[in-house]
C-alpha cells in the first residue's frame, strides 16, 4: 500500500548510499578516465566535503524517514582518513540493519581489521579481470590484481562478507567471465557482473559495449551450469543464480537490458553533501547548506521528505527510448554508483 512518504511511483526510501570523497587512487576508464581526472582537476577542497558529523547527522535523519540500508561509496572511500570512527558512529544509530562499503579494495590489507572492529560486516570490491594487463588497462595502470586479491583476503580474514562487483564491457574483459565466476566460486565470494552502464559524461558509452545479463548468463552456464534464486528482498539489485552442480551463487546487475527502477528505494548523497534521487539525475539538492545553517534536525527531515516524495526518476527503464544522452548528469566518483 502507498505510504505517504513514498515517492510518485509508491516506492518507499530504504536505501542510503552516501559517498565519503570523490578522490580515488585508481583512473578506471569507465568512470574517472586519467585525460579528465588527471592531476589538475579540480576535487573537492577539504572545507566542501561533509564532516563525518555532518554524515552521521544526516544518517540519523534519513533513518528515521525509513532507512535501514546504508552504504559507504567514494571515489575511494578508504582514502578518507580514520573512516573507521565514522562507521563506528553509524553502528550506533538505531533502526540501521546493515552497512557496507563499495571499495576498490587495494587499503583492506591495511584497513580491514579497524573496520571490522569498528562494526563493518561486508564489504564489495571492484575488480574487473584477473588478468595483469587487462586489469591495468581498465584501472589507468595504478594497480596489479594481487593488490585487490590481498585486499579481499584481508577483508575476509578479517570476518567481513566480501562480494565482488565486475563491470563488464564488450571487447575489454568479457573473456574474463568465466575465469572470475570459476575463481569466486571456488574462493566462496559472491560475484556479480555488472552491465557497462552510461554514468557520468566522460565514459564515451554506446549499447553495443554492454555485455547483456542474458549473455553473461549463457556464457557462465555453458562452462558451470546454473539455476536462478528467487531475490532475498523486494527491490535486490542484483538477479541471482546458484550453481547446479557445486557450491556457490553470482549475480548480474542488469540496469541496461532489465532495469530495477520500479522498486528503486536508493537515494544518494555526493561527497559535497547533495542529496540524488538517481544515479543519473544532474541535480542534486544540496543539504550542504542547510546542514551548515541554523535549521533544525525537522526541517531536513521535512525537506527531504518532501524531495523524496516528488521523486519521478526512472532513468534506466528510460534510457532505451533516449534519441540523446542528458548531457550533464552526476559523475559516478561523486556518488560512488
Ligand atoms: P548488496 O547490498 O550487497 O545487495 O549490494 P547492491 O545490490 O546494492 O549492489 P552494490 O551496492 O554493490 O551496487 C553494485 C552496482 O550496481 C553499483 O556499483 C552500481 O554500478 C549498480 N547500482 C546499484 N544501485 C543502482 C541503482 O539504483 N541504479 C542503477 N542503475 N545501478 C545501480
Ligand atoms: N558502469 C557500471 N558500473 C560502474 N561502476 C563504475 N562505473 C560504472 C559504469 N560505467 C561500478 C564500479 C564499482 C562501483 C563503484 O560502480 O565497478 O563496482
Ligand atoms: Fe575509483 Fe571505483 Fe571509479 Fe575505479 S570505479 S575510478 S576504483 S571510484
Ligand atoms: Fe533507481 Fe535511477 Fe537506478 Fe532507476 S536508474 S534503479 S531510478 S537509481
Amino acid at each position: 500500500m502507498a505510504n505517504r512518504s513514498d515517492d510518485q511511483w509508491n516506492r518507499p526510501l530504504r536505501d542510503l548510499r552516501i559517498s565519503v570523497i570523490d578522490r580515488c587512487n585508481f583512473r578506471c576508464r569507465y568512470c574517472m578516465p586519467e585525460e579528465i581526472f588527471g592531476h589538475d582537476y579540480p576535487f573537492l577542497p577539504k572545507e566542501k566535503i561533509l564532516t563525518f558529523e555532518e554524515i552521521t547527522r544526516l544518517s540519523r535523519i534519513f533513518v528515521s524517514l525509513g532507512v535501514t540500508k546504508l552504504r559507504i561509496t567514494g571515489g575511494e572511500p578508504l582514502l578518507r582518513k580514520n573512516l573507521s570512527s565514522l562507521i563506528h558512529s553509524l553502528t550506533q544509530l538505531d533502526g540501521v540493519e546493515d552497512i557496507a562499503m563499495t571499495t576498490n579494495g587495494v587499503f583492506l590489507p591495511k584497513y580491514a581489521v579497524a573496520l571490522r572492529e569498528a562494526g563493518l560486516k561486508r564489504v564489495t570490491v571492484s575488480l574487473d579481470s584477473l588478468d595483469d594487463d587487462r586489469f591495468r588497462q581498465m584501472n589507468g595502470g595504478r594497480s596489479s590484481v594481487k593488490a585487490v586479491l590481498d585486499g579481499i583476503e584481508a577483508a575476509a580474514q578479517a570476518g567481513m562478507q566480501v562480494k565482488i562487483n565486475m563491470v563488464v564491457q564488450k571487447g575489454f574483459n568479457d573473456q574474463d567471465i568465466v575465469p572470475m565466476a570459476d575463481y569466486f566460486q571456488k574462493k566462496k565470494h559472491i560475484l556479480r557482473f555488472v552491465e557497462f552502464m552510461d554514468v557520468g559524461n566522460t565514459n564515451g558509452w554506446k549499447l553495443d559495449q554492454v555485455v547483456s545479463k542474458q549473455q553473461i548468463i549463457e556464457a557462465i552456464h555453458e562452462h558451470m551450469p546454473l539455476e536462478p534464486v528467487p531475490p532475498q528482498y523486494k527491490g535486490e539489485v542484483a538477479t541471482r543464480y546458484r550453481y547446479q552442480d557445486r557450491d556457490g551463487e553470482i549475480g548480474i546487475i542488469s540496469s541496461v537490458t532489465d532495469a530495477f527502477c520500479s522498486t528503486c528505494t536508493r537515494a544518494r548523497i555526493s561527497a559535497e553533501g547533495s542529496l540524488y534521487t538517481c544515479l543519473f539525475a544532474s541535480q542534486g539538492y544540496k543539504l550542504r547548506a542547510m546542514l551548515r545553517s541554523e535549521q533544525s534536525d525537522d526541517e531536513i527531515r521535512a525537506y527531504i521528505e518532501r524531495v523524496w516524495r516528488e521523486r519521478t526518476d526512472r532513468y534506466s527503464e528510460e534510457r532505451l527510448n533516449h534519441t540523446q544522452q542528458a548531457t550533464s548528469k552526476i559523475e559516478m566518483s561523486h556518488i560512488g554508483g
